[in-house]
Order: C-alpha cells, then sequence, then structure tokens
C-alpha cells in the first residue's frame, strides 16, 4: 500500500504542511478530507513562504490537489486562496485541482453565527477561528446544506432555502438579528457559482480512477486528534472528526485506502483557544518557548498557548489514529534548554492514570506528573541526518517513541521543506 495519510496528534500546527509539502513531490495526488479554512499550513521553500489554509498544501509542488467532500467549502475564500497562490507564481487549474460536487458549502451567515455565538458565550467561548466551520457542518448533518453541485441549480434552491432560512432565521432572532436576506445570498451565489463549478467533478470518481492506476495517494488531515469532534477535549474541538479513519467518509475512497498513517507531533505542545491543556505552562519557560517556536496563529494571529511534551495524550491519539510512525517537528525549538520535562502520567483525585478520561472536569483537573531529561548542548536547526543531531537530543527523540508506544519515522529540524531527517519513508509502507 503506498499511500500516506497525515494526521495532527497533538492540537493542531504540529507542522502538518510542512510535512505534506515535503512528501508531495514523491506523491501523485494530495487530498484534504475534513475541515475547511480554520487549518492554517505554512510552507518554507527557499525564500518563499506559503500560507495555506483550503487548498491542499501539495498545490505549491504542482502535485494533482484534490478537495474531498468531507472538507466544509467557503467558496470566496476558495477564490481568495488561489489568487494569493497564483500573485506567489501556484499555478491552478483543472489539470492540477478538483472540488468534490458533494462539499457542503460555508455561508456568511455561517460565519456570522459562529461570531454571534462566541460573543454570547463570554468566558466559555471555544475561542473558535471565526470560519463559519461548526454552523456549517451543522448544516451538513442537519440535511439542510447547500453543496457545491447546487451551485449549478440557483434557479431551484426555494424549497432548500425555505429549510435552511427557516432555521437560521429562528437563531438570528434569538441574537437579534435580521433574517437572512435571500435575495443577496443568491445573487452572491451567482457571483461565485462559475468559479467554483469549473473546479467541480465526483472527485471520488477520480480518486477510484487514480488508485486503479497504482499511483500514491497523499492525504492531508487538517486540525489535530485532539480538536476530533468524538475523541478531542470536548466541547473544546472542531466539529469534523480529524482522525485518519476520516479518510475513507471524507474522500468517498474505502477504510483501506488510508495506508501509512503519519501522526505529525511537535516536540513539545501547543494549543490555540480554550480548553484543558494539562502540561501548559503559563511561566516564562511557556513564553521562552512560544518565542523560540514562533507560535503564533496562521489563520488568527492569536499567540498559541505552550508547554511540555505530553507523552500521555500522544499515546492516546496515536492509539485512535491508527498512527504508522510519527514525524516528530521543531526539535530545533528546545535546543539551548539546561532540562526539558516530559509529562508521562496525569494525576487525578489523588490516583495516577495513564490517559485523558472524557469528561471536560476531569480533563481540566489532571495534573501533569513529569520526568525530567538533560537539554543538549549545540544545535538541531537544519540537521539533516542522525550525525547531525547531538547525542542528548537523539536520547528525547529516543524517549518518546518509548512513551508514546510508536516508532519515529522522520525528524524535522527547521521550517525549511528539506531540512528533515528521514528515518522510514511512508510511502514504502
Ligand atoms: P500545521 O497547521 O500543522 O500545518 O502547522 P502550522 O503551519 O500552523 O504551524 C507550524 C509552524 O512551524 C509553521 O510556521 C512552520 O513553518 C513551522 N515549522 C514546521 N516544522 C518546523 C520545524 O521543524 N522547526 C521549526 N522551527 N519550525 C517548523
Ligand atoms: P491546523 O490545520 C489549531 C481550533 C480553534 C478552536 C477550535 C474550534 O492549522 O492545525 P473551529 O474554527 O474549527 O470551529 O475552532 O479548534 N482550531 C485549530 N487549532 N490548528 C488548526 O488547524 C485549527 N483549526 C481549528 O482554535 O480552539
Ligand atoms: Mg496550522
Amino acid at each position: 500500500m503506498a499511500n500516506v495519510t497525515v494526521i495532527g496528534a497533538q492540537w493542531g500546527d504540529e507542522g502538518k504542511g510542512k510535512i505534506v509539502d515535503w512528501l508531495a513531490s514523491r506523491a501523485d495526488c494530495v487530498v484534504r478530507f475534513q475541515g475547511g479554512h480554520n487549518a492554517g499550513h505554512t510552507l518554507v521553500v527557499g525564500d518563499t513562504t506559503y500560507k495555506i489554509s483550503l487548498v491542499p498544501s501539495g498545490i505549491v509542488t504542482g502535485t494533482l490537489s484534490i478537495i474531498g467532500n468531507g472538507v466544509v467549502l467557503d467558496p470566496w475564500a476558495l477564490k481568495a486562496e488561489l489568487e494569493k497562490l497564483a500573485g506567489q507564481g501556484v499555478t491552478v487549474d483543472r489539470s492540477n485541482f478538483a472540488v468534490a460536487d458533494n462539499c457542503p458549502l460555508i455561508l456568511p451567515f455561517h460565519r456570522d453565527l459562529d461570531a454571534l455565538r462566541e460573543t454570547a458565550a463570554g468566558k466559555g467561548k471555544i475561542g473558535t477561528t471565526g470560519r463559519g466551520i461548526g454552523p456549517a457542518y451543522e448544516d451538513k448533518v442537519g440535511r439542510r446544506a447547500i453543496r457545491v453541485c447546487d451551485l449549478a441549480h440557483l434557479d431551484d434552491l426555494d424549497a432548500q432555502l425555505d429549510r435552511l432560512c427557516a432555521h437560521h432565521d429562528a437563531l438570528r432572532a434569538g441574537f437579534g438579528e435580521p433574517p437572512i436576506d435571500r435575495a443577496k445570498l443568491i445573487e452572491d451565489l451567482r457571483g461565485i457559482a462559475d468559479f467554483v463549478l469549473q473546479f467541480a467533478e465526483p472527485v471520488w470518481k477520480r480518486l477510484r480512477d487514480v488508485r486503479k492506476a497504482g499511483k500514491r495517494i497523499l492525504f492531508e488531515g487538517a486540525q489535530g486528534v485532539l480538536l476530533d469532534v468524538d475523541h478531542g477535549t470536548y466541547p473544546f474541538v472542531t466539529s469534523s472528526n480529524t482522525v485518519s479513519g476520516t479518510v475513507a467518509s471524507g474522500t468517498g475512497m474505502g477504510p483501506n485506502a488510508a495506508g501509512f498513517v503519519l501522526g505529525i507531533v511537535k516536540a513539545y505542545t501547543t494549543r490555540v483557544g480554550s480548553g484543558p491543556f494539562p502540561s501548559e505552562l503559563e511561566d516564562e519557560t511557556g513564553e521562552l518557548l512560544g518565542k523560540r517556536g514562533h507560535e503564533f496563529g496562521t489563520v488568527t494571529a492569536r499567540k498559541r498557548r505552550c508547554g511540555w511534551f505530553d507523552a500521555v495524550l500522544v499515546r492516546q491519539t496515536c492509539a485512535l489514529s491508527g498512527v504508522t510512525g510519527i514525524a516528530l517537528t521543531k526539535i530545533d525549538v528546545l535546543d539551548g534548554f539546561e532540562t526539558i520535562k516530559i509529562c508521562t502520567g496525569y494525576r487525578l483525585n489523588g490516583e495516577i492514570i495513564d490517559y485523558l478520561p472524557a469528561h471536560a472536569a476531569d480533563q481540566a483537573a489532571v495534573e501533569p506528573v513529569y520526568e525530567e531529561m538533560d537539554g543538549w548542548e549545540g544545535t538541531t536547526v537544519g540537521a539533516r541526518s542522525w550525525a547531525d543531531l547531538p547525542a542528548q537530543a537523539i536520547k528525547y527523540i529516543r524517549r518518546i517513541e518509548e512513551l508514546i508506544e510508536c516508532p519515529v519515522a522522520s525528524v524535522s529540524t527547521s521550517p525549511e521543506r528539506d531540512d528533515t531527517i528521514l528515518v522510514r519513508d511512508p510511502f514504502e509502507g
């Protein structure tokens, strides 16, 4: 099986974009299968930095890039992103880009509702990206969504709009907002329809053919397993399933398409938005990690919360996603620390536990149990082989492998595409 599935094994921003870009040149096709433009993936290639939210990161290498049906698609965000990429010299056309015709759309009132709810929640807010992701997924499972294929039938949308508006107008009234302006919505959709439709197709068919031809598919996950709507730190999660299993439902391929599951893991831990974070450091060390790691969100520019590596969480997410091997990223950010801690268990109500419990109050109450290791002298920045790493850094990596019960397939040592140590090629299984 030559396919590879990349997923985030923490709370997102693990460096998935860099790894997908690095692998993309050896793939025939890169596919997004969940999430939307809440993702923010930064790729550094030579002097150029690409910030990508919706389109698969493989687009930068010109690899066939596909948005699967599991993604919620904001048509205006798509246009803006493709225009930005064109400005950076990345050509996107029907030969290298396709969108599933059954993708649900994110519409302007989804974004409004996202913001209204967050504002109303005050301190209890989730800290969403404000992109309308949650409300769009609600409409999908509520069987009210407008989908990409509907853009070709805008004159026949009345009954669908009745259902959709009845639902949203009631919600909007509760927030003191006027009803949806249906005429404007249709006009706006008319303005964008052709742009989206030029890329629309039944992508499951294209993927079936790619597979039949024995080609390699790279599935690009967004967010991370701890933000999964079932398995994450609920309710402080996103509204999609971020685990590897979503490859099947989010693309129209069977579960055996996933291939090698590569979990992307940061050498420490970060999180954007609210919710429990057992190993969070609200002190100078946390500040230092954030500063050295440039931990600011790609999408919202929010400061990311930082903490030590939490092996309990990553062991759990690797199990939840059937991770075959991990790509450890940002090891270079730990250069220069005299000592480094790893969370190996939690204390809850006087007992030691080895997993994150499901209940939100328990998740907030667990206290990390740490082991401490010496840091290393010298630098890991830009290392491209084990021989370039200080011995103590290798010891840290080996200890992580042991604790999470999963082997390291690669180590990333800077934002730059080629500053990566390959241990085991995921495409070779
Ligand atoms: P993603 O959402 O998982 O794709 O990750 P983001 O792109 O949001 O955040 C990861 C950040 O770390 C980006 O700015 C990357 O350029 C950067 N990055 C990725 N790998 C490394 C690495 O090994 N070392 C350092 N210092 N930065 C990295
Ligand atoms: P990438 O792909 C980090 C977080 C938000 C918030 C929660 C819900 O770059 O790793 P949403 O807008 O999805 O309803 O917000 O999920 N979140 C992310 N955090 N990286 C991401 O994507 C994220 N996408 C959403 O901060 O806590
Ligand atoms: Mg990101």
